[in-house]
């Protein structure tokens, strides 16, 4: 395969397209779109979140320790995107999307309504890099989708249509069709 180098950039894709919903410190809320987002351990369940020190999300996460990482639908492409063009101190951007935001069990930032699955983290250290820091967070609750469990108990990944984000050329993309098993279909290359 020939290949370009692009030099030390930030392309890289897929990621998810998340709202960070957050609170401040006198209870208003707000959300923000985000992709540079992952799981970074099992053990204890830690999802990682990297800000720019400019967003009004950052301010509010530091003033309440806590967050929610809601997968945005392919459904919700064009309001997430006005979630990451303006910011909370211009904007109330729940009721201009008209996205609903409701209470969590555990934490005091709110969930979006509208996500099928949303993860509520509380804040345990924070990386700077940069402009940037890298907030890790303890998973304490998961809120998925009813409609997504099938009689046997799986979820099914079409139920969530997460939306993608294509890092570096800047388009978001749905699933196409499931290809493999993971855990499961690579087997095969196993040594009898
Ligand atoms: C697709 C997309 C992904 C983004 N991902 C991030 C991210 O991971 N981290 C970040 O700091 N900003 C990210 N942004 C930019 C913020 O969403 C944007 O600056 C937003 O206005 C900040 O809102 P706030 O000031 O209300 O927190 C992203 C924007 C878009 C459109």
């Amino acid at each position: 395969m020939l290949k370009r180098k692009l030099g030390p950039s930030v392309t890289f894709f897929p990621q998810p397209t998340t709202l960070v919903s957050s609170v401040d410190g006198q209870g208003t809320s707000n959300l923000m779109t985000a992709s540079w987002v992952g799981i970074v351990s099992k053990t204890p369940p830690t999802i990682g979140l990297s800000l720019n020190h400019s967003r009004k999300t950052y301010a509010n996460i530091k003033a309440t320790q806590s967050f929610v990482i809601n997968m945005v639908p392919a459904s919700l492409a064009v309001e997430a995107d006005y979630c990451g063009l303006r910011s909370g101190r211009e904007d109330e951007k729940a009721s201009v999307t008209g996205l609903t935001l409701e209470s969590a069990s555990l934490v005091e930032a709110p969930l979006v309504a509208e996500s099928p699955l949303s993860v509520e983290c509380r804040l345990i250290s924070e990386i700077p890099l940069g402009e940037y820091s890298l907030l890790l967070g303890e998973i304490v609750e998961i809120h998925a989708c009813e409609e997504a469990f099938k009689d046997d108990g799986r979820m099914d990944a079409l139920a969530f249509d997460p939306l993608v984000y294509l890092g570096g050329i800047r388009e978001y993309w749905s699933l196409g069709e499931k290809k493999a098993q993971a855990y499961r279909d690579g087997k095969k290359f196993f040594k009898p």
